[in-house]
């Protein structure tokens, strides 16, 4: 990250999914920017290394089990990252998950995971931060949605209009929360090299090559890529910002 930059100084961040990959690479950033970040994921034992990473590198952090399906799980663990790191100040909606199946082909276990992971989720962090931010007067919240929201992608159809209502989901949100100086911005990556595409990849290799070459960019993202574009709706920078929607996808995705 570029050095010197402090724009997080004494924040409060939450980054849901952080244990691992893009929300790791998200929660270091934040970290790196001032703020103090709690690694809130299901996988407590990694999410546990990273905020040990995090604190190694000299930042404050703290891990906390988290289980985005769950609205009761929310509460409890913004309560407990409240108690331990201060108010929070910036929401990262980030913990995802697919499995990549036709849809005629897809049944109906798959789509209430996909669905409760990837949209209730998001909706059940928001209901757990949003109304602490709105007491306060300022929050930013920041969701991960990905290309497949705005443009589809082959086997991905449920994901897809999960991805596509959180970014009519926070434009709602935008709007009902701008008063309260809460800024909802959604941050959309493209095909990342994490655990989560090699999974989605694994018995397809050559969906993998032909798309890295239908990137302009000609490369798969990096889970950094999308930490920049993330700390700057996290911070005051992104102040007059709401409702906005990027891409961060070497080009993929060029949405008017
Ligand atoms: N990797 C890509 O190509 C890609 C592309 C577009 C969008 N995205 C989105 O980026 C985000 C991060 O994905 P990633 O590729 O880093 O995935 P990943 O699988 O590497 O990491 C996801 C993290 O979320 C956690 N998680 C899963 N279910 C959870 C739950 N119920 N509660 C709390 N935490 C949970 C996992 O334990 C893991 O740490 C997701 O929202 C994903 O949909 C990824």
């Amino acid at each position: 990250m570029a050095a010197g930059i402090a724009r997080l100084n004494g924040k409060v961040a939450i980054v849901t999914g952080a244990a691992q990959g893009i929300g790791r690479a998200i929660a270091t950033r934040l970290a790196a920017e001032g703020a103090k970040v709690a690694i809130a994921d299901i996988n407590e034992e990694v999410a546990r290394r990273t905020a040990a990473e995090i604190k190694a590198a000299g930042h404050e952090a703290c891990a906390v089990k988290l289980d985005v399906t769950s609205l009761d799980s929310a509460m409890a663990a913004v309560e407990r990252v409240e108690r331990e790191l201060g108010p929070l100040d910036i929401l990262v909606n980030n913990a995802g998950w697919d499995k990549l199946e036709l849809f005629v082909e897809s049944v109906p276990e798959t789509w209430d995971r996909v669905i409760a992971i990837n949209f209730r989720g998001v909706i059940h962090c928001c209901k757990a931060v949003a109304p602490r931010m709105q007491t306060r007067g300022y929050g930013k919240i920041v969701s991960i949605a990905s290309d497949a929201g705005r443009v589809g992608s082959m086997g991905e159809a449920v994901y897809s209009g999960c991805k596509g209502a959180i970014i009519a989901f926070s434009k709602t949100l935008a709007r009902e929360l701008a008063r309260n100086h809460i800024n909802v911005n959604v941050v959309c990556p493209g095909p990342t090299e994490t655990a989560l595409l090699q999974g989605v990849m694994a018995e397809q290799p050559k969906v993998l090559d032909a798309m890295k070459r239908g990137i302009p960019m000609r490369r798969l993202g990096k889970p950094e890529d999308l930490a920049g574009a993330v700390a700057f709706f996290a911070s005051s920078d992104a102040d007059y910002a709401t409702g906005q929607v990027i891409s961060i996808s070497g080009g993929l995705t060029m949405a008017g």
